[in-house]
């Protein structure tokens, strides 16, 4: 094992690490824009040079492509290291726009962080800047600016190394250096692509659907669980500070909603990346929700729906209960406890792959679209997949099911917490909570479990199941 001192403080380092590598893991900081811990190293950027003791005196050299050496000596801030920093801050910044007023990344830029950190003063430059494209479509979802583009390429590695759609490179040399998709389209249908958004320093590549839609500190991440598929990526689910609520009652709307979604890094199950369908999960879980309880479709006092749920319940000879593979595992120990022993039980899979979407592959994406399935058999053992011919009542819950399946006269008590006509066949229908209205946990298709935080109250008239199930068999009232 390698020891060496960096800024005067001795580290052992392991054997083949770099002195990026080994001085983060000791807490010490180094800037970087091209390096990134799980990509190749180019080595072009040059921002984190450090200096290396040698008998000459001091030279200077990068630290993210340095392997460490016994008895090195290595400084991170002297004054030819600072001097080093500070011209390639002036090169890198030398045709940038600056336009940090408009752009998405200000708060979260890596630039203007160094800018201030290590340069902070006017450009030196008496030339006029080179421009280049200020607003290139990369595909429905991705705007690229060319001007904010420090040729980093974490972009056009990220593409060939981890999604492997080689959807990106780089064009010409110098600076006339530009991004651009291979001419196959292969970026615009990367199932990962939204992740060279994150990985870009600077504010390059934007979201479309974020676009001007948010500075970044109006805005709070709440760790939370994809539940796109089996898998259970961690997600950060981006939403209004209380002290930035929009205050205009046409925008009010706003401030119960996700604004983005970006990775959160869990090394168990996703390590830094998800796919696409994570970023979707504001329109998934946006759609139109269900609001009060209905009796064959006829609006009902919630009170009297529950109370009319428990009769039913407890009235039927032979009751299934259809349960949702997007319920948490703390909504499943209740529903057990509650009502899961008289039931006959029915593993439901609530979403199925769309037609376009990715079914699986061998990066993340899995073929159960729902983010608990594993959670329900871990819970409840192994279900059936059909309904009882001879069920008298059917309890469903979530989305999913097709109601074709229910036995002729059995009564059906259907949980659901979007707005769908089969919400009233039901003979009593019941508005339920969702993910981002609640805490819990999912457990995925490995077995690991992962937990995701409330983001919002749940509407007023919507049930938790959670709290439900002991209402609908007597033990208390649900609402
Ligand atoms: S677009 Fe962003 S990630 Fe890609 S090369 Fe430019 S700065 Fe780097
Ligand atoms: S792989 Fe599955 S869980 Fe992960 S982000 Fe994609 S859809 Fe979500
Ligand atoms: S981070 Fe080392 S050269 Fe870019």
């Amino acid at each position: 094992m390698p020891r060496l001192t960096i800024d005067s403080r001795e580290i052992e380092a392991k054997a083949g690490q770099t002195v990026m590598e080994a001085a983060r893991e000791h807490g010490i900081f180094i800037p970087y824009f091209c390096w990134h811990p799980n990509l190749s190293v180019p080595g072009n950027c040059r921002i984190c040079v450090v200096g290396v003791e040698d008998k000459g005196g001091e030279w200077v050299e990068i630290a993210c492509n340095m392997p460490v050496a016994e008895g090195m000596v290595v400084f991170t801030a002297s004054e030819k290291v600072k001097a080093r920093r500070k011209a390639t801050m002036e090169f890198i910044t030398l045709n940038h726009p600056v336009d940090c007023g408009i752009c998405d990344k200000a708060g979260e830029c890596t630039l203007q962080d160094y800018h201030f950190e290590y340069n902070g003063e006017r450009s030196v430059s008496r030339d006029a800047k080179l421009h280049a494209t200020k607003h290139f479509d990369l595909s429905d979802r991705i705007v690229l600016d060319n001007e904010r583009c420090i040729q980093c390429t974490r972009c056009v590695r990220f593409t060939r190394e981890i999604s492997k759609s080689n959807g990106l490179g780089m064009l010409s040399r110098g600076d006339h250096s530009i991004v651009r998709p291979s001419a196959d389209g292969a970026f615009a249908t990367d199932a990962y692509s939204d992740n060279v958004i994150d990985i870009c320093p600077v504010g390059a590549l934007l979201a479309k659907d974020f676009l001007h839609q948010a500075r970044v500190w109006y805005l709070k991440a709440t760790p939370s669980v994809c539940p796109g598929c089996e898998r259970g990526c961690g997600v950060n689910l981006w939403h209004r500070r209380e002290e930035w609520m929009l205050r205009s009652p046409r925008q009010a709307a706003r401030n119960e909603g996700i604004d983005r979604v970006t990775p959160l890094d869990n090394p168990a199950v996703n390590g830094p990346w998800i796919c696409n369908k994570a970023r979707d999960i504001p329109k998934l879980l946006g759609r139109v929700r269900a609001s009060g309880a209905l009796f064959k479709g006829s609006p009902a006092p919630l009170e009297a729906a529950v109370l009319e749920a428990r009769a039913l319940i407890a009235e039927a000879k032979r009751p299934a209960a259809v349960v949702s593979s997007w319920a948490s595992n703390e909504e499943l120990q209740s529903f057990k406890s509650a009502v899961g022993t008289r039931f006959a039980l029915v593993a439901k899979r609530d979403h199925e792959p769309q037609p376009g979407e990715v079914v699986q592959d061998e990066l993340l994406i899995r073929a159960d679209k729902n983010p608990n399935a594993a959670g329900v058999r871990a819970a409840l053992g192994e279900c059936a997949r059909e309904v009882p011919k001879d069920a008298d009542l059917v309890l469903v819950w979530g989305e999913g099911f097709d109601f074709r399946a229910v036995p002729p006269g059995a009564k059906i008590v259907f949980l659901n917490a979007f707005l769908a006509p089969e919400n009233g066949h039901a003979d009593v229908f019941l508005p339920i909570s969702i993910q981002t209205e609640r805490d819990g946990s999912y457990t995925n298709f490995a077995g690991v479990t992962s937990r995701f935080e409330r983001c919002f109250a749940a509407p007023a008239g919507v049930l938790h199941a959670e709290a439900l199930f002991p209402a609908l068999v007597g033990h208390g009232r649900g609402a």
